[in-house]
């Protein structure tokens, strides 16, 4: 299995060898220089919680892949994975998503959003897999430059369950001298709701 880990400066070499090739196809579309290997650590060694998150996806000590979401606004993220194309098929974008996604949620994330190119439905299916929602498409330029209907998906934060407000036949609530009952909030136990 996959864990998710910081990035160094050391791992350029790693981070090169992963965007390059037939994993950039529906990325960026061009393989890293050195230079660029190093600038894209940098980047997500910089970011923080208020800009957004970035990890190394770690299989067995070897460096299979890249992990980011973008803080979009203070309650969204968008989340983007890139894979080492002769890691393909072992679950590892998978595992790598449902890692980051708590991650996200306990830093005050409601709503995580992903895309996909339409030629690209793996990533579909990693989405899905992790729990993502198809929410539609829109329009994106491509690294082609061609406008295509990118496919749109979206996880929401869980509401915890929420305190019923109603009589309980457990509660110790009796109606009034004039028959209505009371209007205080119980929970199902009869107890004042709690943690709302
Ligand atoms: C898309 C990508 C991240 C998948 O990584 P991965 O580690 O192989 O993903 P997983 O093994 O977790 O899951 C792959 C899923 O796609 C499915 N899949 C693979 N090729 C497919 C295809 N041509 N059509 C449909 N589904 C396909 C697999 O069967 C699997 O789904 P399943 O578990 O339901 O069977 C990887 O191919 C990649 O890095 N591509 C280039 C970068 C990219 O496209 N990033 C996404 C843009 S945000």
């Amino acid at each position: 299995m996959v864990t998710l880990r910081p990035l160094t400066l050391d791992d350029a070499p790693a981070v090169q060898r992963i965007c390059c090739g037939a994993s950039v196809r529906y990325a960026h579309g061009y393989d890293f220089t050195p230079e660029q290997a190093r600038a894209t650590i940098g980047r997500i060694i910089n970011l923080t919680p208020a800009t957004g998150w970035g990890f190394g996806i770690d299989a067995a000590g070897d460096l299979v892949g890249l992990i980011k979401a973008r803080r979009r606004t203070p309650a969204t993220a968008a989340v983007s994975y890139i894979l080492r194309d002769d890691t393909w098929g072992n679950g590892y974008a998978t595992a790598a998503v449902r890692q980051l996604t708590p991650i996200l949620f306990a830093a005050g994330v409601n709503v995580i959003e992903a895309k996909h190119h339409p030629d690209n439905p793996a990533s579909g299916r990693v989405l899905a897999n992790a729990g993502f929602i198809r929410i539609g498409s829109a329009d994106f330029a491509d690294s082609t430059g061609a406008v295509v209907a990118y496919t749109m998906y979206e996880l929401r934060r869980r509401e915890r369950p929420r305190t019923a407000t109603c009589w309980s036949p457990h509660s110790a609530a009796t109606p009034d001298s004039s028959g209505s009952w009371p209007t205080t909030r119980t929970n199902r136990w009869g107890h004042p709701p709690t943690g709302e």
